[in-house]
């Protein structure tokens, strides 16, 4: 009896420095490590070549320098948190995702990526092969646990090298390992990005397709110079920023009501969306950025174009999914220092075309671009891993039509930023290009 009693006050000695020193995670890491700890990328660079360009070439390299992040932290993110003092937590927070390094040595505000300091790093091959575990019940907001040091952590057992020890960690095969920085809760506890959340929700994790078979595929190869060929995970990490892993997204088709329409009749064509390729939706991400549009035109025997406008379906919130001549985003005034700001154009897209998108709304109801200030999200008219949508576009045939052959062109579009924000703020033009996500093409007839 007595050892027993001995023993619980051990056991609850050593809980209790065990509950003492639990790992920091989360907002608890800030300033809790040194840069010294990490090892830079060119370290990695010179046994670990091909893995090297291609993170560079991804956006795990720019997560920091890349412009558009660069104007939106300092233009806008930074400045809000002047004005408004209970946003410089979550503002900090923001290079918890985007340069772990600099938060963890409690280098915030990071200087800027001109000043080439460590922060330029982004998410770095350290950053993610010192991730140890994570904490907590949904991984978000950078969650993860870092345990710099010799040994880095990878998905496979017994590896040897001369630089550094290697240790076999199941995380690296899981989704939770992104989820720590791919999603995210804002302020107002509205969850702003939810990839890993999608994913969990949708058919491929039913079917155990983790992120890492699409976006970091295994070839043959070697992953380190002196290693033997093994299948070996490609760090490509392309998703909106490659053309072509968006190209083909959503299989498009589009067809009449009718084959042959006479001069005065009306004939409907129905257009099916089918995600085939994304685990979670599409656009997904920074969502509060991206938009995407269905177009339809009809080209008549004469040569003349007509837009055709979407067909409403009446669910609520339904006008956000309608492209439209309205002003929005005024809430970027306050960093930006304009009093009473009218804001931009919400869509820049023609005007009657379907937008598949979730509005993210500010704290009076008018859609921002600005994550941090979202505090409710609108109607969810994404396109959800596997899900079909259908629109249909009624066309009353106007009377200059020409009888003939009428071909139907319906194009799928995506921009990763709205236009008019883009040119507003003075993001360079490829942040707003618009990529095709495809195209498909019928005709019918018109008789007189
Ligand atoms: C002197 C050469 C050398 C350097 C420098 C080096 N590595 Fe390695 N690394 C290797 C070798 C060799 C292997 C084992 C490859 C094999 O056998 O498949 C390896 C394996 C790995 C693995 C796989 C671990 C696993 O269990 O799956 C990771 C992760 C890794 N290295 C990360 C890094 C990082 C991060 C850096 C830079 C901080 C780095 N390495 C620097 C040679 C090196
Ligand atoms: C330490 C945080 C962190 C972890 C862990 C992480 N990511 Fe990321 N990831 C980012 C950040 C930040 C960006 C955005 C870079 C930018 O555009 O500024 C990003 C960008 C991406 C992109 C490019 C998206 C685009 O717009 O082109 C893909 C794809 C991606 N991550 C996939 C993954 C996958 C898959 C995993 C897990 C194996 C993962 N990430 C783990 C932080 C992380
Ligand atoms: C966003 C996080 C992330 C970044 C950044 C990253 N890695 Fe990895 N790495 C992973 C994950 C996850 C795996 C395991 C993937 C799997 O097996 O499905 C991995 C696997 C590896 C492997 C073993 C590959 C194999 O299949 O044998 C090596 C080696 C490696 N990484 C080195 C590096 C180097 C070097 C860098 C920087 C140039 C780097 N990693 C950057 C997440 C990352
Ligand atoms: C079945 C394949 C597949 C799986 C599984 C998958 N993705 Fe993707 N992902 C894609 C494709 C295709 C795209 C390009 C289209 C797009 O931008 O959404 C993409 C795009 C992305 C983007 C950019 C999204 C945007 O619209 O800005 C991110 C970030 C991303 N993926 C992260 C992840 C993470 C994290 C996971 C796991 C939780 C994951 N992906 C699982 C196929 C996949
Ligand atoms: C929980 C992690 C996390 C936090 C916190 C976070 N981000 Fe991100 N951010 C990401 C990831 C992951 C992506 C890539 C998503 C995608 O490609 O769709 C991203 C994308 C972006 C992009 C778009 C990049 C592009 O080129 O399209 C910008 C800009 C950005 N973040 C700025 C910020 C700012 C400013 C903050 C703070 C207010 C912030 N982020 C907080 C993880 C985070």
């Amino acid at each position: 009896m007595k050892q027993l009693s001995v023993y619980l006050v051990f056991m609850l000695l050593l809980c209790g420095i065990a509950s003492a020193q639990v790992a920091p995670s989360g907002d608890a890491l800030l300033g809790s490590k040194k840069y010294e700890q990490y090892e830079k990328p060119d370290v990695c660079k010179s046994c670990h070549p091909d893995f090297y360009q291609q993170w560079r070439q991804s956006m795990m390299s720019q997560s920091y320098i890349h412009y558009w992040d660069e104007i939106e932290y300092f233009d806008l993110a930074v400045p809000h948190a002047e004005k408004v003092p209970g946003l410089k937590g979550p503002v900090d927070g923001c290079n918890g995702c985007h340069t772990p390094l600099a938060f963890m040595a409690g280098d915030v505000t990071p200087p800027r990526p001109s000043a080439n300091s460590r922060a330029n790093e982004g998410v770095s091959c350290e950053v993610c092969h010192t991730i140890s575990s994570w904490s907590g019940d949904v991984p978000h907001n950078f969650s993860y646990i870092s345990t710099p040091g010799r040994k880095k952590f990878g998905a496979k057992p017994g590896l040897v090298s001369p630089h550094h020890d290697t240790e076999q960690n199941a995380l690296y095969e899981q989704t939770e390992f992104c989820g720590n920085c791919h999603n995210e809760k804002n302020p107002f506890g509205i969850w702003v990005k939810s990839t890993q959340i999608e994913w969990k929700e949708g058919p491929y994790a039913a079917q155990g397709v983790p992120c890492q078979q699409c976006h970091m595929p295994k070839a043959k190869g070697k992953n380190a110079t002196m290693a033997k060929e093994d299948m070996v995970a490609q760090h490509l990490f392309h998703g909106a920023h490659d053309g072509g892993k968006v190209a083909g997204t959503i299989e498009l088709r589009i067809h009449p009501s009718e084959l042959e329409v006479p001069y005065d009749g009306t004939v409907v064509l129905s257009a099916q969306l089918f995600n085939a390729k994304t685990g979670h939706k599409f656009p997904s991400g920074s969502v509060e950025d991206r938009i995407v549009w269905l177009h339809v035109t009809a080209t008549d025997a004469a040569g003349k174009i007509y837009h055709l406008p979407v067909d409403k379906k009446g669910f609520a919130g339904e006008e956000y999914t309608i492209a439209s001549d309205v002003l929005a985003y005024q809430d970027m005034g306050v960093p930006k220092g304009i009093a009473n700001f009218a804001g931009v154009q919400r869509d820049g897209v023609p005007v009657g075309d379907r937008i598949f998108r979730m509005p993210y709304l500010d704290p009076e109801g008018r859609m921002t671009i600005m994550q941090w200030n979202t505090k409710s999200l609108g109607v969810d008219y994404r396109i959800g891993p596997r899900e079909t949508k259908t629109e249909t576009y009624t066309w009353k045939l106007p009377d200059d039509v020409a009888a003939g052959p009428v071909t139907i062109t319906a194009q799928l579009n995506y921009q990763k930023l709205v236009k008019p924000v883009a040119d507003f703020l003075g993001v360079p033009a490829d942040e707003s290009e618009i990529v095709p996500v495809n195209i498909a093409k019928t005709t019918f007839e018109i008789y007189e």
